[in-house]
């Protein structure tokens, strides 16, 4: 594990280094897209250098890691429309080059295997950009979450639900209490994964990723056994390592 602790501008720079080293280089880069707002930044630093330096996705494609299931398709927070408007418009892929789960299909089982086809058929995920829950959530990977798990419908544990509320007028009731997620196998399967934490409230589930056992209860811990992970850290996060 490759672990960088600096500002946040930095940390952004680093992030969209990688991600353009592997978009320059490969044929037909696959990129795994985070929600929250840890990778803003990053999405933001994509944006300046596909305007400014030509740095173009025609010829990528990007996977989503979850979506709330019993969202409007037109709310804002619906994932889909969040990627869409931080970095899915403002950038050049290709009509249909940007996946996710279907949290609104009728049949969520068959979504959830649909989807693991799709990534599978793009050939895999190079490169995936991942944000980490106060609980030590990895995309909606709960505590208690198999290690092994692929994408499936998973409840959203209340502290989630609350951490999201500012997300949905900092109304607790507003946020989906179902989702549709990767699992924490189908992304360790991704060749790289980038995990960008910032602030004092994910100390301790970066303490528990870095340093503690690996358990299902710090789901995050998981990913001690995959052989490429960069961890780019603020100082207010990194404070309990
Ligand atoms: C959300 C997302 C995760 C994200 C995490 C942290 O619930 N499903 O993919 O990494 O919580 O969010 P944030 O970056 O806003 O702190």
């Amino acid at each position: 594990m490759e672990v960088v602790i600096a500002d946040e501008y930095t940390l952004a720079e680093l992030a969209a280094d990688a991600i353009e080293r592997l978009v320059r280089t490969e044929s037909a880069p696959v990129i795994g897209l985070a929600t929250g707002s840890s990778p803003l930044r990053i999405y933001d630093e994509l944006t300046t250098r596909h305007k400014n330096e030509g740095l173009s996705f025609a010829h990528a494609q990007a996977f989503m890691l979850d979506e709330y299931v019993g969202i409007a398709d037109d709310h804002p927070q619906r994932y889909r429309n969040v990627i869409d408007t931080e970095i899915a418009s403002r950038v050049d892929f290709a009509e249909g080059a940007v996946h996710g789960p279907d949290g609104s299909a009728e049949d969520l089982a068959a979504a959830s295997a649909d989807y693991e086809r799709n990534i599978a058929e793009a050939g895999g995920i190079d490169l995936q950009i991942l944000g980490i829950g106060t609980d030590g959530h990895v995309a909606f990977n709960e505590p208690g979450s198999s290690l092994a798990s692929r994408t499936r419908v998973k409840s959203l544990t209340h502290q989630t639900r609350i951490d999201n509320a500012r997300f949905f007028d900092g109304d607790v009731e507003q946020v989906p209490k179902l989702c549709l997620t990767q699992g924490l196998g189908t992304i360790m399967d991704a060749k790289h994964l980038l995990l960008v934490a910032t602030g004092g409230n994910k100390a301790e589930a970066v303490h528990q990723m870095i340093e503690g056992p690996i358990s299902a209860m710090w789901p995050a811990t998981v990913l001690q056994m995959h052989p490429h992970v960069t961890v780019l850290l603020d100082d207010a996060s990194a404070s309990r390592l």
